[in-house]
């Protein structure tokens, strides 16, 4: 297989992690040879309740048992995406109520910019830099890392570029902005989370010059930071909602929140502003379903912030500079960014698996599923801990 792996499927760096995967269940991931590692990365925040969960597999089959791919998106009615669209609905401001489906993150954001476009006929963005929100032309027109963008413009024109939490830069947002899109917690970056009141003042000046506000919660939303979503921690409602990732339970979606109003000018002039094939998807849609219903009915956001607190007591070393993030969106940043790749390499080899961060290179993220154990939590942070000291004294 790993022969194959290089040679038939397309590659996008020099150096993939190539752990070759038997199966997967809760908390672990097991190789070939079956060798378990502990999942502090839950496909990079998206398998919140672990692997292979029981609800949302009898979901799945009980959905493939009746039908799969019917008809494009919207058409016509299928009880699991119409039912997943009322839950989302039942959870979030009456303002955000109408919900599209996507395939991924990414084409949520695009669709959101379009639709940025056409509530306020204006077309000009703001953006973060070190924001990320994805990686087709649209979404990465506003990224704010140039150095991952260049070779890909000529991108979108007219993106204005803010420093997240730098309240001097607001006035950038003016009456030619259509809309701002931000991360609630800017993820790529280094999960850097908004300054008290930032994402208000945001909020504000697009009120007030006629802007909306677009919030990319594909990494911190569906309770990853203790609240479904992460703007209910800084007391705003975005104009429109993007998530995606662990909507799905480790199936591939994304979506968009906005009002009925709004919503409805993908329907006329022109008809099908936003379309796709595949985007509702029923039997993604009865995993999203079982996923977001076990994720609300289980009380598990209520343990989040204890867990994040567990994290924070045992992740205490010399290498550590700082444990950066919210709930279970951590991430460690170590003294150098050399140590980080020896971290990820060497927690493997002992049975753990972490991940990078795009674009802070002293980053290593832990997004664990949200069902993780405070038991996994001892043993993965022990694991961590055993390589900092072994990097730090290296036995030659
Ligand atoms: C904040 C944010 N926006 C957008 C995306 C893109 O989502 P997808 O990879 O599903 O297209 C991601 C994925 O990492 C993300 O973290």
């Amino acid at each position: 297989m790993k022969n194959k792996f290089f040679k038939y499927q397309a590659q996008t760096t020099n150096n993939p992690i190539g752990l070759e995967i038997l199966k997967a269940e809760g908390s672990y991931i097991y190789d070939k040879n079956n060798k378990k590692y502990l999942d502090f990365v839950a496909g990079v925040s998206a398998s919140n309740l672990g692997h292979k969960n029981k609800k949302i597999k009898e979901a799945v089959i009980d959905q493939i048992e009746k039908y799969w791919h019917v008809m494009v998106y919207g058409e016509f009615i299928q009880e699991p995406t119409v039912k997943l669209c009322e839950l989302i609905s039942e959870n979030l401001p009456n303002s955000l109520s109408n919900t599209y489906l996507t395939n991924s993150g990414t084409e949520a954001v695009e669709a959101a910019m379009k639709l940025a476009k056409r509530v306020t006929g204006r077309s000009q963005f703001v953006a973060a830099k070190n924001g990320y929100h994805g990686n087709t032309q649209g979404a990465m027109s506003v990224m704010g890392f140039e150095e991952r963008k260049r070779a890909y413009r000529p991108l979108i024109p007219n993106i204005n570029f803010v420093e997240f939490n730098n309240e001097s830069n607001i006035s950038i947002i003016n009456n030619k902005t259509a809309a701002v899109i931000l991360e609630t917690i800017q993820g790529g970056a280094g999960f850097i989370i908004p300054k008290k009141n930032y994402l208000k003042k945001i909020k504000n000046q697009c009120d007030k010059v006629g802007a909306l506000l677009i919030l990319d919660e594909i990494q911190p939303g569906i309770g990853r930071t203790g609240k479904l979503f992460a703007f209910e921690h800084y007391g705003i409602i975005p104009d429109i909602l993007v998530y995606g990732k662990g909507l799905g339970g480790g199936f591939p979606i994304g979506a968009l929140s906005s009002s009925y109003e709004n919503m409805s000018l993908f329907k006329e002039n022109p008809v099908l502003g936003h379309i796709t094939t595949f985007g509702g998807h029923p039997v993604i849609s009865a995993a999203a379903y079982a996923n977001l219903k076990e994720t609300l009915d289980s009380g598990l956001m209520s343990l989040v912030s204890k867990k994040e607190k567990l994290f924070r007591k045992y992740l205490k070393h010399e290498l550590i500079q700082e444990v950066r993030g919210k709930g279970l969106m951590l991430a460690l940043i170590l003294k150098e960014k050399k140590i980080t790749s020896k971290l990820v390499t060497k927690s493997l080899e002992k049975g753990l698996i972490l991940f990078y961060l795009l674009f802070e290179t002293k980053a290593v993220r832990i997004t664990p599923p949200l069902t993780v154990s405070d038991q996994e939590i001892k043993i993965g942070c022990k694991i961590i801990l055993e390589v900092l000291d072994e990097i730090k004294n290296p036995v030659h």
